[in-house]
């Protein structure tokens, strides 16, 4: 939207919660630690993302691999590197490695929109960004995107307020009401909903 005369510093605030930020590694310490879960796995969060651009069934199979980005995409990688962003404490003893590059020919040039995948553009472009409200949970496939979504965004100036909960998985909003009740869907609630107060 920065990109959009139309809305280029109109927008006050982005205040995320636990979002999904890029589609080109879904191998990152924390796609490792909770592939299968709790709530969201690995492949159910592959289908969806890619929902927003394509029906083409390959896409997820060749995802699931590692095996997708196209030749000649390498340059990207160093938007989302978490063995450069992430913080010590989460590459614990995980091995970066590289995705396997032009084995899909069936490219989906939409993963790599910035509107789908905010995390690959560059710090120019990341200065332009307004004041931002990030929450990241610490059980949640989607935890390092955040993660190196903040670290980014502070590098390149931009002023940050992060949240980490521990003790929760993504989705907790979702399950406030009986019969899966977490309490700390309520404290995310009532974090968001001041920071907006705050801020707005
Ligand atoms: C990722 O970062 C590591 C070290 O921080 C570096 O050795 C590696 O070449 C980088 N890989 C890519 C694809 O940028
Ligand atoms: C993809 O395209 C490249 C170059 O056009 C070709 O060399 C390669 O064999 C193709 N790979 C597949 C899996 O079709
Ligand atoms: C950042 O990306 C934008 C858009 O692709 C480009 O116009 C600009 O030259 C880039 N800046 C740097 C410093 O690479």
């Amino acid at each position: 939207l920065q990109n959009d005369p139309e809305y280029r510093n109109k927008i006050k605030a982005q205040a995320m919660l636990y979002p999904k930020l890029q589609a080109i590694d879904t191998w990152m310490p924390s796609y490792r630690e909770y592939e299968n879960g709790p709530f969201l796995t690995r492949k159910l969060a592959i289908k969806l993302s890619i929902r927003y651009v394509t029906e083409d069934e390959e896409l997820p199979e060749a995802i699931l691999r590692n095996e997708y980005m196209p030749e000649g995409s390498r340059d990207l990688f160093k938007f989302v590197n978490w063995s450069h962003f992430l913080p010590e404490k989460y590459k614990k003893n995980h091995v970066y490695r590289e995705p396997v590059l032009g084995k899909l020919n069936a490219s989906c040039p939409g993963l790599l929109d910035s509107r789908v995948s905010p995390l690959l553009v560059n710090d120019s472009q990341l200065q332009n960004l307004p004041l931002t409200y990030i929450i990241t949970c610490e059980h949640d496939i989607l935890r390092d995107d955040g993660l190196i979504y903040v670290t980014r965004l502070r590098n390149a100036g931009v002023p940050v307020t992060h949240e980490h909960i521990k003790d929760t998985i993504h989705g907790a909003i979702s399950f406030v009401t009986a019969p899966m009740y977490l309490h700390s869907g309520l404290r995310i609630i009532d974090k968001y909903i001041s920071w907006l107060q705050e801020n707005l």
